[in-house]
């Protein structure tokens, strides 16, 4: 971070003022400095950090009012047209775009690392079959640091590395393995002839009875998908597994805790929320009604897939998601589905609606992605999976980030509205 050359903010509290230093970043707004502050009898109070930068980092950029994300400075439209997945993962892991031969040695790194330990299957069977597989995928990622004793050294940044290709690795293996236990059916080994969402794809959808035939176009928005989840800055998931890795926890339970967070259906569970939401709305004749329920303060119903806490304007991620859709739509000819029908006109409706326009809230990456997993084949209660399993680089990279320099650990005050002290007060006299 660069200091702003002197640059300072003044706060003047009971005629005493204080001096606190403003830090410039590459991009954005700067920040104030108010680590004095306690020194001074006082705590900041922004709950639910809308105006808080909770730490420095390289990785990723967001203009919410430009509708602009860069990773390690690269646009996300460019990213999805030109890249894949794998190699946003190492650019997000280490900052630069890798050259042919190192794209082809991560690609390899990854692939063979894909397996998990077969004692693993057993874990998953002491979940019940209807279990939701986001409770599976919170138990068997924590559940993953109890198999490699051998590289759980933090501080060792070659072990740091090995756990992050695991963790990339592994996550579509589990992924798939709670789709599959959910059904009854085998778990499907990888196969390292596949790229990374072919063999997500063959992992969800093969059995061993025959060969599984992968689409391509499938394939593409799969990856697309995966990509467009990569990272989000210091989201309320991205935020947990700083938070959880700054107690020095290990960074399987790290990204156990982020799958947690990212689980809430304001966050990473909204995409299975749109499409229960547009299950509930049912038909198209029902739009008006749902619209004016999600402008009613009074009545809890939000429009999901829409608002955001950063993009006050268009989520550059929907658009690219919303030319997926409409691609796997056309490959599988349901371009005429009722959902999709049903998604537009509601877009339509909510971004020439005064209630939005003013309120800012735009479709996010969610309102599409849920479409598309569902023309798919793929379950609502995977989309979150799918999310968490796209989600995995960004967290890790943001994990390694903030081990790898000084850090220290996160413990927020509060402001406390209990009562003053008093005294015990036994049975007899209450
Ligand atoms: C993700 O942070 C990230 O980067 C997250 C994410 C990532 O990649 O990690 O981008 C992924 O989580 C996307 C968001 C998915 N969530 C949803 O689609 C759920 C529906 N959206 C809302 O719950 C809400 O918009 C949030 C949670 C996304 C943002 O909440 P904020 O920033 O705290 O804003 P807010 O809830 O205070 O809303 C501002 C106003 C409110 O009205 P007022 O109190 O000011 O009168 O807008 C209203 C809200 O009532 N509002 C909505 C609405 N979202 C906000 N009204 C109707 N429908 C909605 N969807």
């Amino acid at each position: 971070m660069a200091d702003n050359g002197g640059k300072k903010a003044q706060l003047t509290i009971d005629g005493k003022t204080v001096d606190l230093p403003v830090m410039s970043g590459t991009l954005g707004p700067d920040v104030i400095d108010v680590g004095k502050l306690t020194g001074e009898g006082y705590f900041t109070y922004d709950p639910g950090f809308v105006s808080t930068a909770s730490c420095e980092s390289a990785i990723t950029y967001i203009d919410g009012g430009a509708g602009v994300l860069l990773h390690r400075g690269y646009p996300i439209d460019q990213l999805a047209e030109h890249s894949n997945y794998l190699e946003l993962c190492y650019l997000l892991l280490n900052g630069e775009l890798p050259s042919q031969d190192e794209y082809a040695v991560f690609a390899d790194t990854i692939k063979r690392h894909t397996m998990v330990h077969e004692q693993l299957v057993h874990l998953f069977r002491g979940f019940r079959r209807d279990a939701h597989p986001m409770a599976i995928m919170c138990g068997v990622t924590g559940a993953l640091s109890a198999f490699y004793h051998d590289s759980m050294d933090i501080a060792d940044e070659t072990q740091r590395r090995i756990t992050a290709h695991r963790l990339i690795a592994k996550m579509p293996t589990l992924a798939a393995m709670s789709y599959k236990y959910a059904l009854g059916q085998p778990f499907m080994y990888p196969r390292n002839d596949l790229d990374y969402a072919e063999n997500f794809l063959h992992m969800m959808f093969g059995t061993p009875c025959e060969d599984y035939e992968v689409n391509p176009v499938i394939a593409k928005a799969m990856d697309r998908i995966f990509l467009l989840h990569a990272d989000h800055e210091q989201n309320a998931s991205t935020s947990t597994v700083r938070l959880a890795g700054s107690t020095g926890a290990n960074p399987y339970a790290c990204i156990a805790a982020g799958i947690a967070a990212l689980w809430g259906p304001a966050h990473g569970g909204a995409n299975e929320a749109v499409l229960n939401m547009l299950d509930e709305i049912g038909d198209e004749k029902n739009i008006d009604k749902y619209v004016k329920k999600a402008k009613d303060k009074d009545d809890p119903f939000r429009i999901m897939g829409f608002g955001h806490r950063v993009y006050k304007n268009y989520d550059p991620r929907a658009k690219v998601m919303q030319e997926t859709c409409r691609e796997v739509l056309e490959e599988l000819g349901t371009e005429d589905s009722p959902v999709l029908r049903m998604a537009q006109r509601l877009e339509k409706i909510a971004l020439e609606d005064e209630y939005f326009v003013e309120k800012k809230l735009y479709p996010n990456v969610d309102f599409y992605s849920g479409i598309i997993l569902k023309a798919i084949g793929i379950p609502t209660e995977m989309f979150t999976v799918i999310f968490a399993t796209g989600r995995t680089p960004g967290w890790i990279a943001h994990w390694n980030e903030m081990i790898s320099g000084s850090y220290k650990i996160g413990r927020p005050r509060q402001l406390y509205t209990g009562p003053q002290q008093r005294d015990y007060v036994p049975f007899g006299k209450r």
